[in-house]
């Protein structure tokens, strides 16, 4: 059955398993020790142009979150983020467990909002409240959306004049800046936070996200802090390998273009036939609405993630599009859906 379930449900692009497996009889030194770790980190530091930056590597998403948002923020502190926000949503409470709190505020399209930041940083706060201590948004957002240059550099202008961090979650940071709409490139992106993470679970990786602190330096004995969460793989070349990889010969890039462009025409398809979107979105994640007819009927036939309610009898699914999606897919997907909606 094709799936646009996600962009996480197939396993690693070709070329990073086979550096997996063509180093795989290496006796390699533990804990991100390795040349392969070594290599990735100063693969990053070229392409994002900031010899300076501190790199690490974790295995996840969520993880990634906490430990630099729990490592950035003073005891007591908050971290600011849209209601929609993965780390208030999705996360399981992960950055409350180690004690900071999120404090949502109201975005739009699952942006942040400059205005409404502005007025939340500039309200009264005493002794007896949570401060915020950072600000946390992600690129894309959790609906798809993705920040113009000009909207990133007013929240960095209005983190600096707060004095608090700016981090950006890149877990699908590859589809933020290879689709159609984006002006920035990873380089202004590094420019215009304090740290950010760049993904590979989601962009051709089996697992792993890189913690970059491209503005700041990274919280002092940081690999102690991992340690301390758990995170520290002793196979550290795991992730390093596959850094290593996704960062030559442009791999990150080309994954994420592929991706874009399958993305790309699975939206003309859908507007051709008629559907409409929950949110305009322009990565790879595209959130059409259906009768729920249509939905049952399609079910069976196509891997999708039901998202919410409509009303109506409608409802919003998720449709992703993955490095493993070909054209073929798409086809099949919009020949299924045009015959559903014809006879529905
Ligand atoms: C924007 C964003 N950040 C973080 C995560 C968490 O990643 P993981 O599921 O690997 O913990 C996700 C996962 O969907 C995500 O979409």
């Amino acid at each position: 059955m094709i799936s646009f379930e996600s962009d996480y449900v197939s396993g690693a692009h070709p070329e990073v398993l086979k550096r997996l497996v063509e180093t795989n009889f290496e006796s390699l030194p533990g804990y991100g020790d390795d040349k392969y770790t070594v290599s990735a980190r100063e693969k990053i530091k070229t392409v994002i142009g900031k010899p300076e930056a501190d790199v690490f590597f974790v295995s996840g998403g969520t993880q990634v979150n906490q430990l630099v948002i729990s490592t950035l923020l003073d005891d007591g502190d908050g971290v600011v983020a849209v209601k929609s926000g993965h780390i208030n949503v999705h996360e399981s409470g992960a950055i409350e467990f180690t004690g900071h709190k999120v404090l949502a505020i109201d975005g739009k399209d699952g942006k942040i909002v400059p205005e409404k930041l502005s007025e939340y940083l500039e309200s009264d706060y005493d002794d007896h409240m949570v401060r915020p201590g950072m600000l946390y948004i992600s690129h894309p957002t959790e609906y798809g959306t993705i920040y113009s240059k000009k909207e990133l550099c007013e929240i960095y202008g209005i983190c600096k004049k707060h004095s608090i961090p700016l981090f950006i979650d890149g877990a699908r940071l590859g589809y933020g800046l290879s689709c159609s709409k984006s002006d920035m490139d990873i380089k202004e992106i590094a420019s215009m936070c304090d740290v950010f993470t760049i993904g590979g679970t989601k962009v051709g990786a089996l697992c792993g996200e890189a913690a970059v602190f491209s503005g700041i330096r990274a919280p002092e004995r940081f690999i102690a802090k991992i340690k301390q969460r758990g995170g520290l793989m002793a196979k550290g070349r795991v992730l390093g390998v596959q850094f290593d990889a996704l960062f030559t010969d442009g791999l990150y890039f080309r994954i994420s273009e592929h991706v874009a462009g399958m993305a790309d025409m699975l939206r003309n398809g859908l507007i051709k036939l008629g559907v409409e979107f929950f949110v305009d979105s322009p990565t790879n994640q595209l959130f059409p609405v259906f009768d729920d007819s249509v939905i049952e009927k399609i079910s069976g036939k196509v891997k999708y993630s039901f998202w919410e309610k409509a009303g109506h009898g409608r409802s919003v699914v998720r449709f992703a599009t993955g490095w493993a999606t070909e054209k073929e897919d798409i086809e099949e997907l919009l020949t299924i859906l045009n015959k559903v909606l014809k006879n529905d």
